[in-house]
């Protein structure tokens, strides 16, 4: 991994691949992404590829594309000046090479454990008339991730406004590339999607306030052999939890430029003299080894340089949830009976979900007033907290701190702390308003008021949920010409939140929510290492949420749990067998009355408990491949591998049964050829060359939805 500057150049390396970036009459142009070059080829680029710059902007690939001056794709950024015109002629003035990676103030990044993680790179760029700075801040980690975003810094003694900024912009020559993204809804977040890149602009984005359960910021440009082994794949990933937009634009002359940014619809801000403002960062990757080669790379990069806090790399707990168990409908009792059962067959954690506040019986009233229901639970949670901790099991504790009911005593106090348009109507999702996060004061109540429920009781765990989007998006505390400025504010102000309860309460682990996985991304993961993956807590629709998530996002980072059938979102029953193997793919956990099921399922629990334990470190820290996809194929099969590559374990899952088929046969991968391993199950022992080219066969004799693990450990 190294920065280097040479002849005007930029050279941008980590064991694998190469990012280069020139200076031509002092603007940027992007020379080349992609697998690791030598240093000195890059003459060849320089002399004659890209020798078009003065004749053609539309043909050059640059590195910080502006607007109006003969390039016609998005530009990076769009700034209203004070003469009125928007036209702006940023060049190099200067740049600084360091070991390490800077903080990105206010906004959640990744980080360098110690320096020898990364190298970084800033480039200074000026507007040719006006005192405007643009910093271009690159980072290139060791596992091959390059990080980019940029800094707006305003010397004139006027405001400006900053009507569009990307977060990464890149341009290249189109290879008949493809697009890969994660699209979905509340129940079937992240499913894997992927088309041919067409001429004119691919766009997508969330408006909704949170990055959404409907899109995922991120996307990519796979070539067209690209499968989860081989082929290029170019990959863009923003750590951000608010409205983005991500586009993708191929011109006539087949120039791709790829950007993600803030999206401006309904976005602006205002900068005065002085004041600077940081784009939220994106992480990009590239692979040539197809889409476990890109998720590799974002696995390590953001279990070890993104997630932070004592859990980042510990084993997490397996838990209980009484949401699906009992909704809204339960007391202490009811819930120290399931607790009992939960201990009995292994759990570690008890979740207390929804409904133990204020006087919500249901999803009408109370947020906002996290005052105990003691009609609920007598003791308190500190009573039922201690009652859990004698029985073995540490305690946790669901929230939704940034929500307010309209039927709730901080709302009669407050009728003006949730985002509203004054004298219009306030549109309720879920019978909630939305608190204005953009306010000081606000942030400054739901610190306090988490951290007093946290000092309340020895509680272990949270978590965070998020039940709805934003509407009328406005603040009471802003001047009109700043109200375009209210959606970044509320996440800056989020990010204020869970930054400081969670540096003044490090010891517990806090697990994202939204309705599901409607905010997961790596903003989130930088204050809160998992997430709860979906409320589909379905066997068959796991596997493809599953399966897309860990496109870009660690299996350490998914929250999933059995629960009861027929399913309670899809009406399925799927084996209890399966459901396990699902869950235990991820952070495994319960969401079902367990005082309701049979000594014969407590069995199974027990079984799946006792071998997720064995196997809890491999699963959630082990190197992770996807072997068959569910969007393609009649199964979903995935394979962990220990890092010493000695342990590896298969989970195979067939969606429906068919009649007068051959049995499927799979190749295992990322084991050591030399070894031998051997087949826990069965005893049989294979080479690991026979594993990875031969395979193994999935055992055909079964129904609907069937499951089936396999354990390699290699002998001695
Ligand atoms: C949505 C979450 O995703 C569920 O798991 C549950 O916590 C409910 N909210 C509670 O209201």
């Amino acid at each position: 991994m190294s920065i280097i500057f040479k002849n005007n150049t930029f050279y941008l390396s980590s064991d694998n691949t190469s990012y280069v970036i020139g200076i031509e009459d002092d603007k940027l142009s992007t020379y080349y992404w992609g697998k690791r070059i030598p240093e000195e080829n890059i003459e060849y680029y320089t002399k004659n590829l890209y020798a078009t710059w003065a004749f053609n902007k539309d043909l050059t690939p640059q590195e910080f594309p502006e607007y109006a001056t003969g390039d016609y794709k998005n530009p990076v950024i769009e700034i209203e000046l004070p003469d009125g015109s928007s036209v702006t002629d940023f060049r190099y003035k200067t740049h600084n090479i360091m070991k390490g990676k800077p903080d990105l103030p206010q906004l959640p990044h990744t980080y360098c454990n110690e320096d020898a993680d990364a190298d970084s790179l800033d480039i200074y760029l000026q507007d040719a008339v006006y005192d405007i700075t643009a910093v271009i801040h690159y980072s290139v980690f060791k596992c091959g991730a390059i990080t980019k975003s940029v800094t707006l810094c305003n010397g004139l003694e006027t405001g400006i406004r900053i009507n569009r900024i990307a977060s990464a912009s890149f341009d290249m020559f189109n290879d008949n590339y493809q697009i890969v993204s994660l699209h979905g809804a509340w129940s079937r977040e992240r499913h894997f999607y992927k088309h041919q890149l067409q001429k004119g602009i691919y766009s997508f984005g969330s408006n909704r306030g949170t990055s959404s359960h409907n899109v995922n910021p991120f996307f990519a440009l796979a070539s067209q052999n690209a499968d989860e082994n081989h082929g290029d794949v170019y990959a863009f990933n923003m750590v951000y939890s608010g409205n983005f937009e991500a586009a993708v634009e191929l011109n006539p002359w087949n120039v791709i430029r790829a950007q993600i940014g803030m999206n401006p619809f309904e976005f602006s801000w205002k900068l005065e003299k002085g004041e600077s403002f940081n784009t939220p960062e994106t992480v990009m990757v590239f692979s040539a080894d197809g889409f476990n080669g890109m998720s590799g790379i974002y696995h390590s990069l953001y279990r070890n340089n993104l997630c932070r806090g004592k859990y980042k790399l510990s084993p997490r707990p397996i838990l209980i949830n009484n949401w699906e168990a009992t909704y809204f409908d339960f007391d202490e009792n009811k819930l120290m009976k399931i607790a009992e059962k939960a201990k009995s067959i292994g759990v570690e954690l008890f979740v207390l979900d929804d409904g133990w506040f204020g006087k919500r019986n249901d999803d009408k009233s109370s947020l906002g007033d996290w005052q105990v229901n003691t009609e609920k639970l007598p003791s308190g949670l500190d009573g039922i907290a201690s009652k859990l901790n004698s029985l073995g099991l540490k305690f946790g504790l669901w929230i939704e701190p940034e929500m307010i009911s309209p039927d709730s005593k901080l709302y009669e106090e407050h009728p003006d702390w949730c985002l509203h348009v004054p004298q219009r109507e306030r549109s309720q999702q879920r019978f909630q308003l939305v608190l204005d996060l953009s306010r000081r004061e606000i942030c400054d109540y739901i610190t306090d008021a988490v951290s007093k429920i946290l000092e309340s009781a020895n509680i272990s765990y949270i978590k965070w949920d998020m039940n709805r989007y934003m509407t009328e998006v406005y603040s009471v505390s802003l001047p009109k010409d700043r109200q375009k400025e209210v959606s970044h504010r509320y996440v800056l102000g989020l990010y204020g939140i869970m930054e400081r309860l969670t540096s003044r309460f490090p010891d517990i682990l806090f697990e994202g929510c939204s309705g599901g996985g409607g905010r997961f991304d790596p903003g989130m993961l930088y204050y809160m290492p998992q997430i709860w993956t979906s409320d589909d807590t379905d066997a068959y629709e796991r596997m493809h949420i599953q399966y897309g998530t860990s496109m870009v996002y660690p299996i350490s980072t998914m929250g999933c749990h059995v629960s009861a059938v027929p399913n309670h979102q899809t009406g399925r029953t799927t084996p209890l067998k399966t459901r396990g193997e699902v869950s235990m793919s991820g952070n495994f956990g319960y969401e079902l009355d367990l005082s309701k099921c049979s000594e014969d399922e407590l069995k199974e629990m027990r079984r799946q408990i006792e071998f997720y334990k064995e196997n809890r470190t491999l699963i959630q820290f082990g190197r992770y491949y996807r072997i068959m996809s569910p969007f393609e194929s009649n199964y979903a099969i995935w394979q962990f591998v220990s890092e010493d590559k000695k342990e590896s374990l298969v989970f195979a899952f067939k969606k429906l049964n068919e009649t007068n088929k051959t049995a499927i046969r799979f190749r295992l991968l990322g084991l050591d050829g030399k070894y031998k391993y051997k087949m826990v199950q069965n005893g049989m022992v294979l080479s690991g060359e026979v594993l990875m080219n031969v395979g193994v066969v999935f055992p055909d004799n079964m129904g609907d939805y069937e499951s089936c693990v396999m354990k390699f450990v290699a002998e001695n």
